[in-house]
């Protein structure tokens, strides 16, 4: 049984539906590995066509698609992989940047996430040498987690590849939630893929699998994400019965996205006429709302456990900030409760 009514703690909090459960049942299977898997190679082949790229491989996690497509673009220990501070490979990976890529991560004081090419300028020019270590990739989220879901332009994408790529440094797009924002815009996957040499798309996000994601990149990159893939044991034999889950997703759940957002930005405003909130909705732009509590009596961490009693759960990240993300479980009636249960919680204490 589930703890929580109304679970806004990750859009990886959602119950695959019984019609995804059915077409993981019927899918046809063979050995992944070998590449067989007739469910996994239409997988792979719709997703290489989604994001304007030649080859694709199919991954357990997220993680695993930034720390492979990192460990093949970063060759020698310690060069440098370029990305925001708020990153979730650096700050919720378990330090896969250093332990597992053997690469050091170089943060930067992006604004909600997102970063320019002029911030990122000094140091790619400058990791040129002998004694320096050598800035290899750089790597962005679209859209940002922990900034909240802000969508990067397609003008600061363009220039910060056109930038690293001026210095012969590779570029990566973790796009675990890059549908968010291609439902937002209306900018295809490919277009924001474009200038990218790796990017992935995740399907137990905004698209309701039990779990799956595509790195995809050119034909060469694939192979050698490959051999990363059978070294962190990534190789997954009967696959189709999970890539038939993402297939699912792909067909049925990308359209359910705009209302998703839709219902995010009514919380987003609800949310900002409350006193001891701080939140400007015109900055939440798809699934992901983080505000801030200026509450006289009650931190962020109150807040959430208050209103977990309430059978709502929240993400509090530090003493003030607290996120919430919305997804295919969550109906316009949730957002009224949640909205009534933090409205309760801020009056009576
Ligand atoms: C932006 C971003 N990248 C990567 C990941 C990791 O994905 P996974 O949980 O599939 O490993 C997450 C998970 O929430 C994420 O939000």
């Amino acid at each position: 049984m589930r703890k929580f009514k109304i679970d806004l703690f990750s859009d990886t909090n959602t119950n695959p539906s019984q019609e995804m459960r059915q077409a993981m049942c019927q899918a046809e299977v063979g050995n992944e590995v070998a590449g067989e898997d007739p469910t996994v190679n239409k997988l792979l082949e719709r997703v290489a066509a989604l994001l304007g790229k030649e080859a694709a491989v199919f991954l357990p996690s997220g993680t695993m698609c930034n720390g492979i497509a990192y460990r093949v673009h970063c060759q020698r220990a310690g060069d440098l992989v370029i990305l925001d501070e708020t990153a979730h490979s650096l700050n919720k990976a378990a330090g896969l940047i250093s332990g597992l890529v053997q690469a050091q991560p170089y943060p930067i004081s992006g604004k909600k996430g997102v970063f320019s090419a002029k911030q990122i300028e000094p140091i790619i020019s400058k990791s040129i040498g002998y004694n320096l270590a050598r800035a290899r990739v750089v790597s962005v989220e679209q859209t940002t987690n922990f900034g909240g879901g802000a969508i990067w332009p397609l003008q600061t994408l363009d220039a910060v590849c056109e930038l690293a790529h001026k210095y012969q440094v590779y570029t990566h797009m973790d796009g675990a939630r890059l549908l968010n924002a291609v439902a937002e815009t209306g900018v295809s996957a490919a277009r924001y893929s474009q200038a990218f040499d790796s990017v992935w798309v995740d399907f137990s996000k905004c698209l309701g699998a039990p779990i799956g994601a595509v790195l995809a990149g050119s034909k060469n990159f694939i192979d050698e994400a490959w051999y990363y893939k059978f070294q962190q044991g990534g190789g997954l034999h009967k696959a189709g019965i999970l890539a038939a889950a993402c297939l699912y997703g792909l067909e049925h759940n990308i359209q359910k996205l705009p209302e998703i957002h839709q219902m995010t930005k009514q919380l987003a405003v609800l949310l900002s006429e409350l006193p001891f909130i701080e939140l400007n909705p015109n900055e939440v732009q798809t699934n992901i709302i983080i505000f801030q509590v200026k509450h006289l009596q009650l931190s962020a961490c109150d807040f959430e456990k208050q209103l977990g009693e309430k059978g709502i759960r929240v993400l509090a990240f530090d003493q003030r900030k607290i996120r919430m993300i919305t997804h295919l479980d969550i109906t316009f009636a949730d957002i009224q409760s949640v909205f009534s249960a933090i409205r309760e919680i801020g009056e009576e204490n």
